[in-house]
């Protein structure tokens, strides 16, 4: 398994592959791998005969108070979890190889309705900055599918409608949300939690649950079960974000007509800020 910084050299790769008839499948990451990013690799090997994993932790979509400078940066462990996971190739490029011209300079993306609400009211200018950065990863490497997880679900329908809307000749594929034995969702942040923080964290995963089973049996009040969700999370020690109840294809708050639903939450314990999701076909 290779891993290339510049851009020059993947494409000198890539075209080799290319020659062959191969075709690629790309999961972009942000690094500090764990257990979810492997399970997106092993899909895209499952797809596509060459698998190459970016790591580039985007400065485009933090915020300003966010975590871009403290976010893990592990790429030795990386390269040696993706090398037992069918990865082919690495692709860690620097800022400058991505932004040459500096970020205030860059060309930027906005994917209007999808982005709006839910992570894209907390976070302004966050999903800007993965769709910007993810069109340029698909130029970069034109792959034929690309893998990304559920668990992020607005940033995949943000990927998504970019990729159509852009008309990228690329398949974007969906994987599920890979959860420890106690239901809490697998994350790079998962690490900044301290003990207690992790011993309360999965409780939003069953508060998801709890609620997905009660509009699985019918309850259709969605702002109020969305309010006793989010109550309950605050009563459980957890700074609430949002806990909302949305259209699984829109986005946009969900009414009784609607048949697929998801269940958005995010929430702080500490500093840490964890989000998650479960979608219910009625
Ligand atoms: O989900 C992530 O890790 C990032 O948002 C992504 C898709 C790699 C873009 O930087």
């Amino acid at each position: 398994m290779r891993t290339v910084h510049s851009l020059k050299e993947l494409r000198a790769i890539l075209r080799g592959y290319r020659q062959q008839e191969k075709t690629i499948g790309l999961v972009p990451t942000m690094g500090n791998l764990h257990e979810g990013h492997i399970s997106l690799v092993r899909k895209a090997a499952e797809a596509a005969d060459i698998v190459v994993t970016s790591i580039f932790v985007n400065p485009l979509q933090f915020g300003a108070n966010e975590d871009l400078d403290t976010y893990p940066r592990t790429l030795i462990e990386d390269q040696d979890k993706l090398r037992t996971a069918g990865n082919t190739l690495v692709f860690a490029p620097s800022a400058d190889e991505v932004y040459p011209d500096g970020l205030a300079r860059h060309t930027r993306i906005i994917v209007p309705e999808v982005s709006e609400g839910h992570c894209g009211t907390s976070r302004p200018g966050h999903f800007e900055g993965v769709a910007t950065v993810v069109a340029a990863l698909f130029n970069m490497i034109q792959p034929d599918c690309a893998v990304f997880g559920e668990k992020d679900f607005q940033q995949l329908a943000v990927i998504r409608k970019m990729a159509k809307d852009l008309m990228v000749p690329v398949e974007v594929i969906g994987a599920p949300t890979i959860r420890e034995d106690d239901g809490l969702a697998k994350s790079s942040r998962n690490s900044y939690l301290s003990d207690e923080e992790r011993a309360i964290a999965p409780v939003i995963y069953q508060i998801l649950e709890a609620t997905s089973a009660k509009i699985a049996d019918g309850r259709e009040d969605f702002e109020t079960l969305a309010q006793e969700a989010g109550n309950s999370l605050s009563d459980a020690g957890l700074r609430l974000d949002y806990f909302n109840i949305a259209n699984s294809q829109t986005l946009k708050p969900a009414v009784p007509e609607d048949r697929e639903i998801t269940l958005l939450a995010a929430a702080f314990l500490g500093t840490t800020r964890l989000i998650d999701n479960i979608s219910v076909i009625r």
